[in-house]
């Protein structure tokens, strides 16, 4: 071996690309930088990476970009399934029990949806079981919030959102709550539904002998200036995916019966009260 050159084997490289990190450099970017090199190079030396299979991981990381457009986000997808979207949210939202759940927002969120008044149909002209969805939106301790923005979203009796079926925007709207913080909306019971599995993360999916199903949901995500935004669904109980789903979204608190007012006759009934908190309310100190 000449003097002054080295040979970066399996045992010294990490070290080598680690030491590369400059100590001025921004302390977050060293912190993330140095966890990310270090899991990286471990999973690599776990599995014995093969040169054919670090190939083939370049070439799946290149079409999820591909996929990738205004209407399809494969990128979070994958994140989705490999349960780190949960993971990051489930970190960032630590608070205080008195406020309400979230989950992941999806891919199926529009801009400017239709502005509804309360009482209107979300769902003109889809056939399907009639759905009365009635939730309150209060703050931490308990005081109705007027003037909430909720946005809400489902797919159709079949599993579909809207932009599954074309342009036009139906089973969604944006609604404002009055003095009593209620919005309340007739619409139609939606469905189980496959995440879009017909590009490389439903691949991943297959490959693993996993579903691509998520269990029926409604969407909400509810803006207050002065609160932090809440971006949740709240599931139908007694759907068989609860325990299944691909993205791992399901949290108890967010599952309600929906079934209980047709024991007196009466239509499905999606209830739920959102307690929102104060957008400088103290989340559990994060770890640095
Ligand atoms: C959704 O609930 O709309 C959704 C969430 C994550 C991935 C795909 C769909
Ligand atoms: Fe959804």
């Amino acid at each position: 071996m000449a003097d002054g050159h080295i040979t970066y084997t399996s045992e010294n490289l990490t070290e080598a690309v680690l030491d590369r990190i400059r100590p001025d450099a921004d302390p977050r970017i060293q912190k993330v930088m140095t966890a990310l090199i270090r899991h990286v190079h471990e999973f690599v030396k776990e599995v014995e990476l093969t040169p054919e299979e670090w190939e083939q991981g370049v070439g799946f990381i290149t079409e999820l970009g591909r996929w990738c457009d205004d209407k399809r986000q494969e990128v979070i997808l994958l994140s989705d399934i490999l349960g780190v979207s949960m993971l990051v949210d489930a970190i960032a939202h630590r608070t205080h029990a008195s406020v309400s759940e979230t989950t992941v927002l999806g891919p199926f969120h529009r801009e400017n949806p239709p502005v509804m008044k309360n009482g209107e149909n979300m769902s003109p002209g889809v056939e399907g079981e009639p759905l009365e969805v009635e939730i309150r939106i209060l703050d931490a301790d308990g005081n109705p919030l007027e003037g909430a923005q909720v946005d809400t979203w489902h797919t159709s009796p079949e599993g579909f959102y809207d932009s599954q079926l074309g342009d036009e925007h139906n089973m969604r709207g944006r609604f404002v709550t009055g003095p009593d913080g209620v919005v309340a909306f007739p619409t139609v019971v939606p469905a189980a539904y496959p995440v879009p599995h017909d590009g490389p993360v439903g691949r991943v999916l297959a490959a693993m002998g996993r579903g691509p199903m998520r269990p029926a949901h409604v969407h909400f995500w509810i803006k207050k200036p002065g609160y932090r935004d809440l971006i949740t669904h709240i599931f139908k109980d007694g759907d068989p995916y609860l325990h299944d789903d691909a993205v791992f979204g399901v949290k108890a608190s967010l599952v309600t019966d929906w079934e209980a007012s047709k024991a007196e006759g009466k239509p499905a009934r999606l209830t739920y009260e959102f307690r929102i908190p104060k957008a400088d309310a103290p989340l559990n100190a994060a770890k640095d």
